[in-house]
């Protein structure tokens, strides 16, 4: 009976990660829920939002499966979510966007494959506030040894890219693409722009390519890629990106495939997976039993499949599509729906489509 720690979120996080749990306990699989909490909530208590006991459980289990949890802005609260990726090294984020039938879309078929690093660019929280005195140091620095200008009124965010860590991403990105039978590979990048740091990504990228002859791949400037997602994505398959690109352009992604309610995701690491929705707590829908919960249910079909499960992964997703496919489920993110079905009447549908095909 495999053990996996549940960290259920906050905002929509408990209702989505409940629906979640019953559906796949009615898969029979007999996963142990190992729960714990983190964010908000925990932080007087512990005095911080991820306790220890948290990445111990997860350490111990190697496997999570997570609802979203809030970051408020401009409280010094280090994100939940940015601390477990560093912590547990996940530096690969993987979020599949494939188009269900039945889910209103822009386009007829999606299936695309977003793979972001996770662990470093502009991520990585190297941060000079404005009007500091580092960032006067900062300034002192760069005009005495470079001659660069500065302002005054400038804040910095610095962002690395090492050519390790690429080297870790770009591998993973074409060992998926080439044990899932994915057509091609695309990187994304601005080295044009940022020599230095996206220039270390793509020669680093463009080398192991070398490697790869076997699985199509092509570099692409990162606007470029925006520009052929909304217009035609079937030219693309598997993308990897750095971090701040990879998270843009997932949510973009997301957005073809009918909103972040359908986008599942996995980050994943040498030791450890953690699974969880591409979207949010989404504060502006908490708790009316509104949240759509497929995005965390095809996250826990991503989970299921790398705890050796495929078999339940299949009835999941068979299920998934069968009631999507229905007329009289919709989500409240569905465009156009009158009446929605509430987040918990999603997971009855699914429990009976999964008994019905036992
Ligand atoms: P969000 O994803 O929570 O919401 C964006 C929009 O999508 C909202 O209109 C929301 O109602 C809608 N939405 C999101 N998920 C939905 C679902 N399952 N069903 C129906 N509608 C859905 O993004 P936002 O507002 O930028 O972030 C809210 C909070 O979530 C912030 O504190 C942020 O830091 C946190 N967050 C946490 C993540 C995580 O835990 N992995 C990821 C992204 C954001």
């Amino acid at each position: 009976m495999p053990t996996v720690t549940l960290i259920r979120g906050d905002g929509i996080g408990p209702e989505v990660s409940d629906a979640t749990t019953r559906v796949v306990d009615a898969l029979g699989v007999g996963i142990d829920w190992e729960v714990h909490e983190a964010g908000a909530s925990v932080l007087e208590q512990h005095g911080t939002p991820l306790p220890e006991h948290v990445l111990e459980s997860i350490r111990r289990n190697g496997t999570a499966l997570k609802g979203p949890v809030s970051t408020p802005v401009g409280t010094g609260f280090r994100s939940v979510n940015v601390t477990l990726r560093q912590e547990l090294d996940l530096f690969a984020s993987v979020r599949p966007c494939r188009l269900f039938p039945g889910v209103p879309s822009h386009f007829e078929a999606i299936d695309l494959v977003v793979v972001r690093e996770n662990t470093e660019d502009l991520y990585e929280g190297i941060e000079f506030e404005m009007g500091s005195a580092e960032v006067s140091k900062l300034r002192g620095y760069l005009k005495y040894m470079h001659g660069y200008e500065l302002r005054e009124d400038a804040g910095v965010s610095v962002k690395p890219i090492s050519v390790s860590a690429t080297q870790a991403i770009v591998e993973f990105a074409f060992e998926y693409a080439r044990r899932e039978r994915r057509r091609k590979v695309t990187l994304g990048h601005k080295a044009n722009i940022m020599k230095f740091s996206d220039g270390v990504w793509l020669e680093t990228g463009l080398r192991l390519a070398e490697s790869y002859r076997n699985v199509g791949f092509e570099d692409m400037h990162v606007d470029e890629l925006a520009m052929w997602l909304a217009w035609i994505p079937a030219e693309l398959d598997v993308i990897v990106l750095p971090n701040l690109y990879g998270d843009i352009i997932s949510d973009l992604c997301a957005g073809l495939i009918g909103g972040l309610g359908f986008a599942p995701g996995m980050n994943l690491g040498k030791e450890y997976a953690v699974f969880e929705p591409t979207h949010g707590s989404a504060p502006d829908i908490a708790g009316k039993g509104l949240a759509n919960p497929i995005a965390m249910i095809l996250s826990a079909v991503l989970m299921l499949r790398h705890l050796g499960e495929a078999a339940a992964a299949g009835v999941l997703e068979r299920a998934v599509e069968g009631v999507l496919g229905r007329k009289d489920i919709r989500t409240s993110d569905m465009s156009g729906v009158g009446e929605s079905t509430p987040t918990g009447a999603v997971a009855d549908a699914l429990i009976d489509a999964i008994n019905a095909s036992a």
